[in-house]
Parts: C-alpha cells; sequence; structure tokens
C-alpha cells in the first residue's frame, strides 16, 4: 500500500526521505517521488518501480533541501506510470502525496477543469493539489486553503503537503490512513509507518482522524478540522532497527518463517502463570467484559481470517460459546443483525486493514458486545479503537506473506478460548494440559523447520504446476486454507483449498496425473475419513503431498510423498501444520523466481477498501 515519508530539518532531507521510502518497501508500490522546495522553487523526481530507479535519477541530477515529502505509490486510481506516482503538483507552488481513496475525486475534477485547471495524472490525488490552489486564488492563506479543500473531500486521506509560499512548513492531514509525527532535535519528520522513522527518532506522535498538523524545524501545531488546538501524548516507538533487517536471510519471509519459535517465546512472555492463561493480560477490565458474553463474533481478512476460522473450532467445543467467523469486507456490508452478548474479535497484523477498521466501526454501530482486537502492531488504529486488546509480539512483519503473525495470533486465540473456557467450566486440568501444550510450542516449531531441507527437495515437483488443490478436515481445513493462499500469493500458483470431504460434490473432476494434492493430515479423529478422500484422488492418478504425523500414511497409496511431522499434541497441531506449508510456498516461490517478499499486486497493508 501507499507510503508517506516527510520532512523539515536543518540538514538536507533527500537521504533522509530515500530511507525511509526503502523502509517503506515493504508495504508494496509500485512507483515513488518526492518533492523538495529549493529557494522559491518546488523540485520533484518520480519514477516506476523499485526506489533504485528514483536513487538512479537522483544520481543524475541530484536534489537537495531542508524540506521534503515522498511517496511510494500502490496504484488505485490510474495506471503504475510516471505521470501518476505522486508527489502531484498544482501551479508549481503545491505538492502533495496521499495515501486513501478520495471517493468523490470525479465531481471535484469536473468543477476544478471547468476552473481551468489542467489535470496531468489520472489519479485522485491530484484533484487535491488543484483544490488547496483553487482556495489560494480565493484569497485564502495557505493553512486555510488546506483545510477548505479537506472540507471538501469524501473519502479517506493521510496527506502531506509542500509550497513555496510557505518554505519552513510542512502541512499534513489525517481521516482514515494511519499518520505518524516524528520527533528529532530541532526536526520533525512526517510518516504512515513508524518503520520509516527508524533511522531517525524513536519518539512519536500517532495523530487521530480530524487531525491536522502544521511541522516547521523547532515547531509543532496540531488543530482539529475547526482550527482548534489538540494534544496528543508523545510515544517512544520499541520499533528496533535490527528487527527489520534481513540479516543472514535471503528474504524476509524466510527470516520471519525461522523466527517463529521466538515470536511465540515472546508473545507467551508475561500471559500464563502456574500453569494458567491470565486473563489480565487481555487488559484490565477483561474479566468483566467476558463475564457478559454469551457468543463470540471474529472479523478479519486474507491470513487473519484463516486464523478466525481455526478459532471458531476452539472456541466451540472448548468455551462453548456459539463462534462466527466472517470476512471484514462482507461483513461491513451485509446488514448482520447485532448481538449485545457478542464479544466482537478483530484479528489484524498491521492493525490498519480498512475493511477490518470499518467492520469493527459498524459492529459499534449496530450495537454488539465489547471488542478485542488481537493484532501486531502497538498503537494501530485497530488497537486505539478496541475496548480490550490482545498484542501479538511476532515483531515487525515485513515480507507481505503473512508468517508469524499468524501463528502468534492462533496463540492468541487458544489464549482466549482457555480464559474464555474457564469462565464455563474447564476443569484446571484441561487447562493445565492444554497450558503444556503452548508451552512447547517453541520446541515443536524448531521441530518442523529442520524439514526445512525435505521440502526444498519437494517444492522440485511444483516447479511446472498451474494448480494445486489443498486438502484438510475440521480444524484443518483453515489451515489448507492458508497453505493454498500462501502458495498462490508468492508463486503465482493457482491454489484452491478444500475440507477433504467435499472433493466428491464436484473438485475431484480437476484430479489428474498433472494436479498436486497437498493434504494436512495429522493423527486426529478425522485421519481415517481423510484417508478415505485421498482414495479418491489416488484412485484418478492424482499426486498426493501429504504432512502426516507418520509415514504408515503411505500404504495402499501409487502416487504419494509422505512428509513425517511426528506426533503432535492435537489441540496445538493447526499452529504445528502451518510451518511445513509455509516452508512449501517459500521454497516453490524461489524455484520460480519471484519477488518472494513484495509479490506482484499485493501490499502489506491494505489501508483502501
Ligand atoms: O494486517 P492484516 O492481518 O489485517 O491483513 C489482512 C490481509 O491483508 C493479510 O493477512 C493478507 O492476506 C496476507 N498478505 C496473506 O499472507
Amino acid at each position: 500500500m501507499c507510503g508517506i515519508i516527510g520532512a523539515v530539518a536543518v540538514r538536507d532531507v533527500v537521504p533522509i526521505l530515500i530511507e525511509g521510502l526503502k523502509r517503506l518497501e515493504y508495504r508494496g508500490y509500485d512507483s515513488s517521488g518526492l518533492a523538495t522546495i529549493n529557494g522559491e522553487q518546488l523540485e520533484r523526481k518520480r519514477a516506476v518501480g523499485k526506489i533504485s530507479k528514483l536513487e538512479a535519477k537522483l544520481k543524475k541530477k541530484s536534489l537537495s533541501s531542508k524540506i521534503g515529502i515522498a511517496h511510494t505509490r500502490w496504484a488505485t486510481h490510474g495506471k503504475a506510470n510516471q505521470a501518476n506516482a505522486h508527489p502531484h503538483f498544482s501551479k508549481d507552488n503545491i505538492a502533495v502525496v496521499h495515501n486513501g481513496i478520495i471517493e468523490n475525486h470525479s465531481k471535484l475534477r469536473e468543477t476544478l477543469e471547468k476552473a481551468g485547471y489542467e489535470f496531468s495524472s489520472d489519479t485522485d490525488t491530484e484533484v487535491i493539489a488543484h483544490q488547496i490552489h483553487y482556495h489560494l486564488k480565493q484569497g485564502k492563506n495557505l493553512y486555510a486553503a488546506f483545510l477548505a479543500s479537506l472540507a471538501m473531500i469524501e473519502g479517506t486521506y493521510a496527506i502531506a503537503m509542500i509550497s513555496p509560499l510557505m518554505p519552513d512548513s510542512l502541512f499534513a492531514a489525517r481521516r482514515g490512513s494511519p499518520l505518524i509525527v516524528g520527533i528529532g532535535v530541532g526536526e520533525y519528520f512526517l510518516a504512515s509507518d513508524a518503520a520509516a522513522l527508524i533511522s531517525v527518532t524513536q519518539r512519536v506522535i500517532y495523530l487521530e482522524d480530524g487531525d491536522i498538523v502544521e511541522l516547521q524545524r523547532d515547531n509543532m501545531t496540531i488543530t482539529d478540522m475547526a482550527g482548534n488546538p489538540v494534544e496528543r501524548i508523545e510515544h517512544i516507538s520499541k520499533l528496533q532497527a535490527d528487527a527489520v533487517e534481513r540479516g543472514e536471510y535471503r528474504h524476509y519471509m524466510q527470516k520471519e518463517i525461522f523466527e517463529q519459535p521466538q515470536a511465540i517465546i515472546d508473545t507467551l512472555e508475561g500471559r500464563i502463570h502456574n500453569g494458567r492463561v491470565l486473563e489480565a493480560a487481555f487488559g484490565p477490565n477483561a474479566g468483566e467484559l467476558f463475564s457478559k458474553i454469551e457468543a463470540v463474533q471474529i472479523i478479519a481478512c486474507g491470513t487473519s481470517y484463516h486464523a478466525g476460522m481455526v478459532a471458531r473450532y476452539w472456541i466451540e467445543s472448548l468455551a462453548k460459546l456459539p463462534c462466527t467467523v466472517e470476512i471484514a469486507s462482507e461483513f461491513r456490508y451485509r446488514k448482520p443483525l447485532p448481538n449485545p452478548k457478542a464479544l466482537v474479535v478483530t484479528l489484524s497484523q498491521s492493525g490498519e486493514t480498512a475493511d477490518t477498521l470499518a467492520a469493527l466501526a459498524e459492529t459499534k454501530r449496530l450495537g454488539f458486545g465489547p471488542s478485542l482486537a488481537i493484532c501486531n502492531v502497538p498503537e494501530s488504529s485497530l488497537v486505539r479503537a478496541s475496548d480490550l486488546v490482545l498484542m501479538t509480539h511476532a515483531g515487525p512483519e515485513i515480507g507481505v506473506a503473512s508468517t508469524k503473525a499468524f501463528t502468534t495470533q492462533l496463540l492468541s486465540l487458544l489464549m482466549l478460548t482457555v480464559v474464555l473456557a474457564r469462565r464455563r467450566g474447564m476443569t484446571a486440568e484441561t487447562e493445565n494440559q492444554i497450558v503444556t501444550a503452548i508451552q512447547s510450542l517453541p520446541r515443536q516449531i524448531e521441530k518442523m523447520l529442520t524439514l526445512n531441507d525435505s521440502i526444498e527437495k519437494l517444492a522440485e515437483q511444483f516447479a511446472d504446476k498451474h494448480n494445486a488443490l489443498f486438502l484438510g478436515r475440521g480444524i484443518h481445513y483453515p489451515i489448507a486454507m492458508e497453505g493454498a493462499l500462501k502458495l498462490k500469493e508468492i508463486s503465482y500458483i493457482h491454489a484452491e483449498a478444500y475440507p477433504a470431504g467435499e472433493l466428491k460434490h464436484g473438485p475431484l473432476a480437476l484430479v489428474d496425473d498433472k494436479m498436486p494434492v497437498i493434504a494436512v493430515a495429522p493423527n486426529d479423529d478425522l485421519q481415517e475419513k481423510l484417508k478415505s478422500n485421498l482414495q479418491e484422488v489416488n484412485a484418478r492418478g492424482g499426486q498426493l503431498f501429504v504432512f502426516a504425523n507418520h509415514s504408515s500414511m503411505k500404504q495402499g497409496f501409487d502416487y504419494i510423498n509422505v512428509i513425517e511431522t511426528g506426533e503432535v499434541d492435537e489441540i496445538i497441531s493447526p499452529i504445528i501444520y502451518t510451518i511445513p506449508l509455509q516452508l512449501l510456498s517459500y521454497h516453490v516461490a524461489l524455484i520460480k523466481g519471484t519477488d518472494v517478499d513484495q509479490p506482484r499486486n499485493l501490499a502489506k497493508a491494505v489501508t483502501v477498501e
């Protein structure tokens, strides 16, 4: 998704802007650009593709300035080309960068065109620049023109603006897209993501929706849309520079897969005591809120949605609470019947997914019960909008394909299940058994990671494939879905997941000797049933790749690869079986030579609808 970085300082800000853009690369983008003020002139460089292309342009003709804004663009309105890359100018005295979507941009554009403005891009952003200029022409000062333009915009935005009319001020505004001020010594920064500021400051202010900020070298003013001053608290960002470095690993995704044992340890820290999950880990008033709930409504997108689907099996079977799981983009428009006794659980790595935020807002509007966010980014919009919070301490996840965020979400959901189940009569003995299994997770994940080399070899058999089918049953069906999502996301192989019992109702028609069928087959109550489903594949010549506890699965099959996992405790087996599927998609993508960390067309945090 788009990223913003801005700076006003006593030193040259161009290297800071470039460094910030590089740190935003993981969000996904297709072009980038920056604008600075030189004397009374705006200057700009833009390039399609990687930041290195922008750097190459800067090498040819360098820019230097004490104020500037920069942007990585992920196309929404208009193609990924240089004309559409930000910053956008109006009449060479307004430069803006923008994240979000201006819903009424066509109408605004029409009016501005009638007023004589010529557009040089297809973007919704350019209307903002011209709109500000238009208000200037009506006699307003720059701040007033900025405010008047924001008032006309329908939709979401994080906007930064500079102008030679006030060459020492950087203006910005936030509504629905994250924006952070970084505080330096005699300098200020602006970014859409704390990661972009890591090399310049840890002191940050998270702007709220409706905030307008003016940054000067030695001064910051934050107001609301009516121009009234507002106070915002300063935080110390916990992001460490080395946490977002790749180190010895070839890709962030690989690093993040191998970091999972530590991510689990960090997520467990302080949450378990004397064999019990601490209810207070969910917030000081968790006990009071949990005591009133009679149902659970989970809402999330993508991988986070798959985590929610796993949790439904745990919550219904152990906590005996009805649990519904829904994709946020569907939920928000479905007109669901409100249940004031339902705990709304939102799951999100980024905490900035627009659909999840909107769905949460919808539950509040409709009158659902209290909300709990399970999230990986502290101070994110989702965290701030929720009554209760459980942070997954996975550390920054840079690879677009979610890995450690997923397994730590699962762990968090299992801890939630235990807390809810205890209130509904789960015995201390059962809780103790689950906690023991939970505590064995880092060791068991380490063991799964030793499958890396054999999975690397296995991946060779997928290199020429165009399709793949993933099968699972019960709680492992969502794990099959997650495996399919990982494979399609980074290797571009079309992959579908089915509950294995559903094969004969249609998908079996796809199976022939060219179709790899990957099955998640742990030693549980459904293993025998799954085996019969796999026989249906075998009989049609399908190539089976089965993740199972034991190689005895092989018996009775013609073409089968069994990847032995060893015995796994049933309650944590969805978490454990995720690991080999992540490794499989990673190695297939390596062989196919795709951009593993930034797969085409995708963004890390989907901050637009
Ligand atoms: O940040 P979130 O967890 O809210 O993101 C939701 C999805 O966009 C995300 O999980 C996406 O599906 C991943 N790229 C999958 O690997």
